[in-house]
């Protein structure tokens, strides 16, 4: 499909509230937030791709919805988008379905560690990845990434003291990092996969941002790296943020490691994890067969939209941008404005407008920053980054230090 025919797919205003969408609903904007710049939720308020829709209706149009087994086409559509795009090439027998990637590090956890065993998190953040822990009586370890010339980086001598610890048995890695948009390197991921390997650390990486990176940055699949990295990995992939369908799709595991797939398959049949959503199939068969052109759109839309924060927050004083590398998501610095994070959360409430995710939401590292999304029409981007802006320079604080 035509590229710029495709780019106003997504100035199209559509009302999530039709739905009962997460991202516009109380139990996220809290009560009296329906006015609110809903920018917290990680999804795009753009349409799935045409492609996903048709193979949807078609399905429906069907009219019988018994069960189902995996349709033929789904895994070789995958293994043929992770090998092309990605340059992984995997072995159809190596993958198993899941409901969801926040399921597989779930089932990772309670498999492959003990009780009140260590899982290295390295904050900021998914804040998810606490709860997992929490919720299974793990312990998060965390290994802080280090905030240097406005630039986030893994800190490899921390991460080797934690994991020459036997009592950490586990990280979960985030591949490209919701929230700082770091797209690791391949050295990145091998430093760490170095490290897991001579301490016994299995590595579960999350990789459901993977397809989302900006010009100049290519993902590497943790696995990817080679077959002893691979060995010891555990890796999760969902075409949920790619395609915007995390209501109606699955995931993916994908398991090298005999024993650890073994093991995975057997927990997956005890848990009865293991059926097919008729309408989850066709729509992730379609995204991945044919939805590439959808994508690179979406991901040029995505890199105005980003130009277009970039270029506002410039000149507004008090908030720094985290140059992000990848993820539709933006890591902001507001440490400058000297708000507390309760403060800087009704600040920006209140007077922007604006409901994004908290900082320290993705661990106290997070305090002074707040996560924009910014999958959304550049129209109402535009309009919330004026409401920023005007709130901003009402403030009385940063009024004194611009005229002192
Ligand atoms: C890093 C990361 N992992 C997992 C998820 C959730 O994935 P799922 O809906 O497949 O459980 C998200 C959603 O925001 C995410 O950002």
């Amino acid at each position: 499909m035509d590229l710029p025919i495709l780019k106003t797919l997504f100035d199209e205003e559509i009302d999530r509230r039709a739905v009962s969408a997460l991202k516009t609903h109380a139990m996220v904007l809290g009560e009296g937030g329906e006015n609110l710049f809903a920018a917290g939720v990680a999804d795009m308020d753009f349409k799935a791709p045409p492609v996903v829709l048709e193979a949807m209706q078609k399905r429906l149009a069907h009219g019988v919805f018994g069960y189902e087994t995996v349709p033929e086409g789904l895994l070789p559509a995958l293994t043929a988008w992770l090998k092309t795009r990605h340059g992984w090439p995997v072995k159809k027998a190596n993958i198993l379905r899941a409901p969801n990637v926040l399921n597989i590090l779930a089932i990772a956890a309670s498999l492959f560690t003990g009780e009140d065993d260590g899982i290295i998190v390295q904050p900021p953040v998914f804040f998810d990845f606490y709860d997992i822990a929490k919720e299974n009586n793990r312990t998060i370890v965390a290994n802080p990434l280090i905030l240097k010339d406005g630039g986030y980086t893994m800190d490899f001598d921390g991460l080797e003291k934690l994991a020459a610890d036997p009592a950490n048995r586990m990280i979960f890695l985030c591949n490209p990092h919701n929230p700082v948009g770091r797209v690791w390197t391949r050295d990145e991921l091998q430093r760490l996969g170095d490290i897991c390997a001579r301490h016994n650390v299995l590595v579960v990486s999350d990789e459901i941002h993977g397809d989302i990176t900006f010009k100049g940055h290519a993902y590497t699949p943790f696995a990817a790296l080679g077959a002893e990295y691979a060995d010891n990995a555990i890796s999760c992939i969902s075409p949920a943020k790619s395609f915007n369908i995390a209501s109606c799709c699955s995931a993916f595991t994908i398991i090298s490691n005999d024993a650890r797939r073994k093991a995975f398959q057997v927990e997956n049949s005890r848990l009865t994890v293991n059926k097919n959503n008729a309408f989850a199939s066709v729509a992730m068969e379609a995204a991945y067969a044919s939805g590439g052109s959808w994508l690179a759109a979406v991901l040029n839309y995505l890199e105005d939209n980003l130009a277009l924060v970039r270029q506002r927050v410039k000149h507004i004083p008090g908030v720094e941008l985290i140059e992000p590398e990848g993820t539709f998501l933006l890591w902001l610095d507001f440490r400058n404005l000297g708000l507390s994070p309760d403060d800087l959360t009704s600040f920006l409430r209140t007077k922007a407008q604006w409901a994004i995710t908290r900082g320290p939401a993705f661990g106290t590292e997070g305090e002074g920053f707040a996560r924009l999304n910014i999958a959304c029409t550049k129209t109402r981007l535009a309009s919330a980054l004026d409401h920023l802006c005007d709130a901003i320079m009402k403030t009385d604080r940063i009024q004194q230090e611009k005229t002192s």
